[in-house]
């Protein structure tokens, strides 16, 4: 089985000195290609830290990471943006929208920085956001969207250039339990379909069902994983 990601002792101290917080303390993961895995642990035990480095966001202090047959870490800085522009979309936990773009401008985002003229770009990301259930809502600004809107608009985001990686830092905190349920089949669709992997920062129970394996992080490890109950893949 191929990995899609595979993480060996990974480890991320944050800060020098007297400030320095571990975060990771010897990680160890493997997802295989085009499947859903998600991540739970209690708050500040890694998690963001753990996807961000997967992501090629943030460097890792010690530890091997390759992911999709490479490994971020080692690649110069405009290579690895190119990379991540081309290969990984991201859904932050703070949505990070742009407050002067329009929901479909954001979402188009991706597109543009792969060098997608600008209509053509705008109108994929409108058909993005038309499946996650924001048909009409383009044209407004994020200050102007519910916090759940705001949010479908991120994942709209991360989705619109067809990554082979997909990363979600809690993509349903703030939906209701129908809207997080659609969300969730549209990525387990996507997964199946497009051979995506997606891993899936949660606290959200009742989207478990989803995942093909659940990684349980306590204090900076990956400490047990297992396969859902009632699963549906
Ligand atoms: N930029 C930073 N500088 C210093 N410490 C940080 C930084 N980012 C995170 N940390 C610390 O690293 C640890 C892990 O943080 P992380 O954000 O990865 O946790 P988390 O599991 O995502 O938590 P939550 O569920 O609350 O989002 C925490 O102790 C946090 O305070
Ligand atoms: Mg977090």
């Amino acid at each position: 089985m191929t990995h899609a990601v595979e993480v060996h002792g990974l480890t991320k101290v944050y800060g020098r000195g007297a400030t320095q917080v571990t975060a990771l303390r010897g990680v160890e993961l493997g997802v295989p290609s085009g499947s859903l895995a998600m991540i739970v642990g209690p708050s500040g035990c890694g998690k963001t830290t753990l996807i961000s480095v997967v992501a090629g966001i943030l460097d890792p202090s010690e530890g091997a990471c390759r992911v999709l047959g490479a490994d971020p870490a080692k690649m110069a800085d405009l290579d690895r943006t190119a990379w991540r522009a081309r290969n990984v979309g991201f859904v932050f936990q703070q949505f990070n929208l742009l407050p002067t773009l329009t929901a479909a401008e954001n979402a188009a985002v991706p597109l543009m920085i792969l060098g997608w003229e600008w209509d053509t770009a705008v109108a994929e990301a409108r058909a993005a956001l038309d499946r996650l259930g924001l048909a009409g809502r383009g044209d407004s600004l994020p200050s102007e969207l519910s916090g759940g809107q705001q949010q479908r608009v991120a994942i709209a985001r991360a989705l619109v250039h067809r990554p082979r990686l997909v990363v979600c830092d809690e993509p349903t905190s703030a939906l209701d339990h129908d809207t997080g349920q659609h969300v969730m089949e549209l990525f387990r669709e996507v997964a199946d379909r497009h051979e995506l992997t997606l891993v899936v920062v949660t606290h959200d129970a009742r989207i478990y069902r989803f995942a093909d394996r659940i990684f349980r992080m306590d204090d900076g490890r990956v400490v047990e994983s297992h396969v859902p109950e009632e699963a549906v893949a």
